[in-house]
């Protein structure tokens, strides 16, 4: 069995940006969600998700929650990228919930690291919903009005992905030590049958 994959669905190349910096971080490969088969999940021991947030909701959730039974024995990690205020911690607390159950939450590992977006490459239907969203912020944050209403803001960052690449990266340590133990009783049994 392979050790980490980390799988993402990303529509305007935020969450890509995240998932890619993992990846390497971690010393392994990213793949789009589209690309991936239940057989490809089932060959690795820890998945790691990413997917946008768009209403409320990560894109591409489903491909988790519609095969969690099948990951059950998995560690999971799920990141999402959004422009939700840094540190409302309320709204992550809400994410959390809305887009799993508590089964599944108490197998996942959740981040949530902030986004981009850029109005000129949003479709038509996303420009018209960002910009009700970016009209209400604008009102309530009228120093900083422009900034939304420009509907141009990229807060992507690799720092951000230290926290979680320190907890899977601790996870996957643990897991060599116990290869490395269990090769050395082997060998250790080999030996003494030999002698
Ligand atoms: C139509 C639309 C809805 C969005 N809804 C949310 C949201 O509910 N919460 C949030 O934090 N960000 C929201 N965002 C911001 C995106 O999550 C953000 O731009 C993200 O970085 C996009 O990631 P992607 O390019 O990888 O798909 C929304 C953006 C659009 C265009």
């Amino acid at each position: 069995m392979k050790d980490v994959l980390v799988v993402y669905k990303s529509r305007y190349g935020a969450t890509e940006r995240y998932a890619k910096w993992i990846a390497e971080s971690l010393g392994c490969e990213a793949m789009p969600m589209q690309q991936v088969k239940t057989a490809t999940l089932l060959q690795y021991r820890m998945l790691i998700f990413g997917g946008g947030l768009y209403m409320g909701r990560i894109n591409g959730v489903t491909a988790l929650t519609r095969r969690f039974q099948e990951l059950k024995d998995k560690t999971l990690f799920v990141f999402t990228s959004g422009l939700t205020e840094p540190g409302d911690d309320g709204y992550y607390t809400f994410l959390f919930t809305r887009n799993f159950t508590e089964k599944m939450r108490r197998q996942i590992h959740f981040f949530s690291f902030p986004g981009a977006v850029d109005a000129e490459k949003l479709s038509r239907f996303h420009r018209w919903i960002m910009k009700m969203t970016m009209q209400e912020r604008a009102k309530a944050d009228p120093a900083h009005a422009q900034a939304y209403l420009s509907m141009k803001m990229d807060f992507v960052d690799r720092s951000y992905t230290q926290p979680l690449v320190d907890k899977a990266q601790a996870i996957l340590d643990g897991w060599q030590e116990k290869k490395q133990r269990q090769q050395q009783i082997r060998q250790q049994a080999q030996q003494d049958a030999a002698e």
